[in-house]
Parts: C-alpha cells; sequence; structure tokens
C-alpha cells in the first residue's frame, strides 16, 4: 500500500479528479475520497434526499454571477430564468444584481414569488397567450419583447399604462450549433427577419400604439456560442436596423439586448466563451456600428443562463445494474435517465461523469452510462472511462447540469421528477422537493 492509497486527496495536488473547469468551484474530495460540492458529501445528500437529486451548489451560481458582473462592467446582465428558476434562485439573481428573463407564465409567477423587482424581469416568448402578456402587464414587467404582430394588438388592447417594449429580430447570424437552438437564422419561428421588411412592420405597428413604448430591439442568436465575433455582428447589423427606424420614423432606440448562449465546456476540452473577450468585442463593435451611423450608444443588455446556473448542478444517480452485454459494451444503468436529463437525446450533449461515494484506485474501464428508461437512447454518457469495480450501490455524479435539467424535466414512465437541493458551506437544503406518486396521481382526474 502507497502513501497515495491511504491518503488519496495526496494525488488531487498533481490532477484534479474533478476538473475545475467542468465541476462546481467547491466540488473537491474529501478524505474518503468521496465528492463533496458545497462542503457536503454528495453520499450524504443521497442518504438525506435519496437519488436521483439535482444538487445546485449556490456559491457557484452566485460567483459567476459576478464574474459577469464584474467582466461586462456598464453592460445589463438579466439571467435567463429557464435554464433554471426556483424561487431560491430567484433570490440569488436579485441579492446578485441580476434582472430576470422570463418565457412564461410559470417562470413570471416563479420569479415574482422568489422577490424579483418586476421592473427588472423581461418577458420572453414567441407564443406568449394573452393571458400570459395580461400577467406580465399586469405585473408591470420591465421588458416585453414582442415576437409576433398579433402580440402587438393584445398588448395595446390591455395595457393601462406605458409598457416598454423590445423587438425581437433575427439578425441572420449563423452559429452553426445543433438546429434545435440555433435560433439567430432567418428560417426558424423566432424574432422577425430584419430582410424582407418583417422587422420593419412590427416597428411600424409598435410605433401606432403610443401606449406602447419601442425602446429598443433584442436578438438571440443560438446556444454554446463560443466565438465573441457572432456578437459583434449582430451588433453591427442590429445598430444598422436602428438607424434605418431612426431615418423613417425620427425615433432613437437606447436599448439592444444580445440575448445569451454563451458556451460552457461540459467535457474535458471543450471550449468556453471568454469573457473578457465578449467585452472588448462588445465594445469595439458598438464603437465602430455607432460611428458608421451616427447613431448614439444604445445601452446593452446580455442574457446569460446556462453560463451561470450550467457548472453549479451536478446530478446524483445510484448505480442500478451493471452489466456487459455480448456485443462488448458494458452498460450501468443508474435510477435517473431521460425524465431529468432530455440533452442527450435531444442534442447528442456530452457529459462528465464521476464516481462520487468513493475513490476506487484500481483499473478503469470504458462504459455507457444508462438511464432507467424504456428506450434504447436513454443514454446519459457513452464510452466514459469509470472504475472496473463500479456496482449497484454506488453513487455516480454527472457534471455541468444547472441549466436545463430541472427545467427540462419529464414524468416520462411517470417517474417523479428530482428534488433540486441546494447545497452551501456545509449544509444541504431541499430548493425543491421530489415530485412523488401521490403528484402525480393528483394531477389524474380518473
Ligand atoms: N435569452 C433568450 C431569448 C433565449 O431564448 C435563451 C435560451 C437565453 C437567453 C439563454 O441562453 P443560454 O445563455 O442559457 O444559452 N434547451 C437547450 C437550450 C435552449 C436555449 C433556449 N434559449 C439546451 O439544453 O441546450
Amino acid at each position: 500500500m502507497t502513501l497515495l492509497d491511504i491518503l488519496p486527496s495526496l494525488g488531487q495536488a498533481a490532477t484534479p479528479r474533478f476538473d475545475p473547469a467542468i465541476w462546481p468551484i467547491t466540488a473537491h474530495p474529501d478524505e474518503v475520497g468521496g465528492l463533496c460540492v458545497g462542503g457536503v458529501p454528495l453520499a450524504d445528500i443521497a442518504d438525506e434526499f435519496a437519488t436521483p437529486a439535482y444538487v445546485i451548489d449556490e456559491t457557484d451560481f452566485r460567483r459567476r454571477a459576478r464574474r459577469y458582473r464584474k467582466a461586462l462592467r456598464g453592460i445589463q446582465v438579466v439571467y435567463a430564468g429557464k435554464s433554471l428558476l426556483t424561487t431560491a434562485v430567484a433570490r440569488w439573481v436579485r441579492e446578485e444584481g441580476m434582472g430576470i428573463d422570463v418565457c412564461s407564465g410559470g417562470e413570471l409567477a416563479v420569479a415574482l414569488a422568489g422577490g424579483t423587482d418586476p421592473a427588472r424581469i423581461v418577458m420572453h416568448g414567441n407564443a406568449k397567450s394573452p393571458d400570459e402578456l395580461r400577467d406580465a402587464l399586469r405585473a408591470g414587467v420591465g421588458r416585453i419583447v414582442v415576437d409576433s404582430c398579433i402580440e402587438v394588438a393584445y398588448l395595446a388592447g390591455v395595457a393601462r399604462r406605458r409598457q416598454p417594449v423590445l423587438i425581437r429580430v433575427t439578425p441572420d447570424v449563423d452559429v452553426h450549433g445543433h438546429p434545435a437552438v440555433a435560433t439567430g437564422v432567418s428560417d426558424q419561428k423566432f424574432g422577425f427577419t430584419l430582410t424582407g421588411g418583417h422587422a420593419a412592420e412590427a416597428v411600424r405597428r409598435v410605433l401606432a400604439h403610443p401606449i406602447l413604448d419601442l425602446v429598443g430591439l433584442h436578438c438571440h442568436i443560438g446556444s454554446q456560442v463560443t466565438d465573441p465575433a457572432l456578437y459583434g455582428e449582430a451588433i453591427r447589423r442590429l445598430i444598422a436596423a436602428m438607424a434605418d427606424i431612426r431615418a423613417r420614423h425620427g425615433v432613437i432606440l437606447t436599448e439592444l439586448n444580445l440575448g445569451g448562449g454563451h458556451a460552457i465546456p461540459y467535457v474535458p476540452g471543450d471550449r468556453e466563451l471568454d469573457l473578457d473577450q465578449l467585452a472588448d468585442t462588445i465594445e469595439d463593435a458598438l464603437d465602430a456600428a455607432c460611428a458608421a451611423e451616427h447613431f448614439p450608444r444604445p445601452s446593452v443588455v446580455v442574457e446569460p443562463g446556462r453560463a451561470i446556473s450550467g457548472r453549479a448542478g451536478v446530478t446524483l444517480y445510484r448505480v442500478c445494474s451493471v452489466k456487459t452485454q455480448s456485443g462488448g459494451r458494458t452498460f450501468v444503468a443508474v435510477d435517473g435517465g431521460m425524465s431529468d436529463n432530455p440533452r442527450v437525446s435531444l442534442y447528442g450533449a456530452r457529459y462528465t461523469v464521476a464516481l462520487a461515494n468513493r475513490h476506487a484506485l484500481g483499473p478503469k474501464r470504458r462504459v455507457t452510462v444508462a438511464g432507467r428508461h424504456c428506450e434504447a437512447g436513454d443514454e446519459i454518457a457513452r464510452d466514459v472511462e469509470l472504475p472496473a469495480d463500479l456496482h449497484p450501490g454506488d453513487l455516480l455524479a454527472v457534471a455541468c447540469t444547472g441549466a436545463y435539467h430541472h427545467s427540462m424535466a419529464s414524468n416520462y414512465n411517470l417517474v417523479g421528477r428530482p428534488a433540486v437541493v441546494g447545497v452551501r458551506d456545509g449544509r444541504a437544503r431541499e430548493l425543491v422537493r421530489r415530485e412523488t406518486v401521490a403528484d402525480l396521481l393528483a394531477r389524474d382526474r380518473g
């Protein structure tokens, strides 16, 4: 037995077992080699709250938010609630000085219940219902982002006081991402195209209703964007559109909302969007575009979701079975799957997985971590290296599951959605409780 066997933490000094680019800021192995997040051993969380569980590191979330505010000085940061939203998360967002973007009546209600100042809420959605628009107006949200002409009519009909609005446009900037999340190009459902007169028509309609206060333009070019230059291109096109609106209507728009989509790494080697470079690009593109159009500099808003919530989250699963099929693949089946993480089957997403309850020093083997659902494609991670002695009862942690996991979870196979457990300074607290069979039956009217 070597010293490293007795003190596994010694080994961490050389190469961290939990890559800090991917795991939460507070992730570290404890003295028995188990994974701790927020000062809490994940094994204790499994004991107390059962599995699967979404574990959210409040410190990680807050530090990412602070990093945004520091790197993007003078730029308003509005957190995208669609990535992860609970009332506690809304409170963290408020305390870190960010606004929240919501895109449904449900997200609006949770943001408000979490104490968000309505003036700092941006309401999105390509198919907002009249009820949702009414609720947003009544709540007094700071901005409503118009995504269709019928919305203009609804808003003008229901608004009782002047409502600031933005118009969402598609600048035709192609981020070459997965088609499901390519939102900045023309041939998809969001926004108004700058070409073909569509955005111009939306502007005309909004300006026809004095109760609507057109303050700016919005765009969201896509997801997992690593190249800041794409935001620079969007700025150039949007400032040109704003100059056009000034020429046609004599109206000067003062706000430019660039949406979110800032990339984070999920597996070692993935690139992330560099915030300092983004700040420089925004600055330079604004300077150049405003100078070219002789247009006054608008205030800039960004809406990051994943880059703030993604790495704060770890999903904790219990291993249910390990089997090697005659084809040669070894499947490690866990007690969750596509109901708590649909991203693998939707986008072919890849994840980093680690043994969480102990440190295994023996050999590793290549396995597929599979879910519990009735589909062959229900996988969490394919061809990942995990300890060869992995066995039922072990705990696996999957990194980067803070964004678009809890918010995209389903009840497929009538499996209840996992608890969301917040951790901080050695304490764990349920932010959202696990969904029970009783919850599922409660909605069934017989
Ligand atoms: N603003 C708007 C208007 C958006 O539509 C989105 C994301 C964001 C901001 C935040 O984007 P983020 O910074 O989080 O990338 N379910 C997919 C992601 C869909 C994102 C949709 N819109 C996924 O799991 O990758």
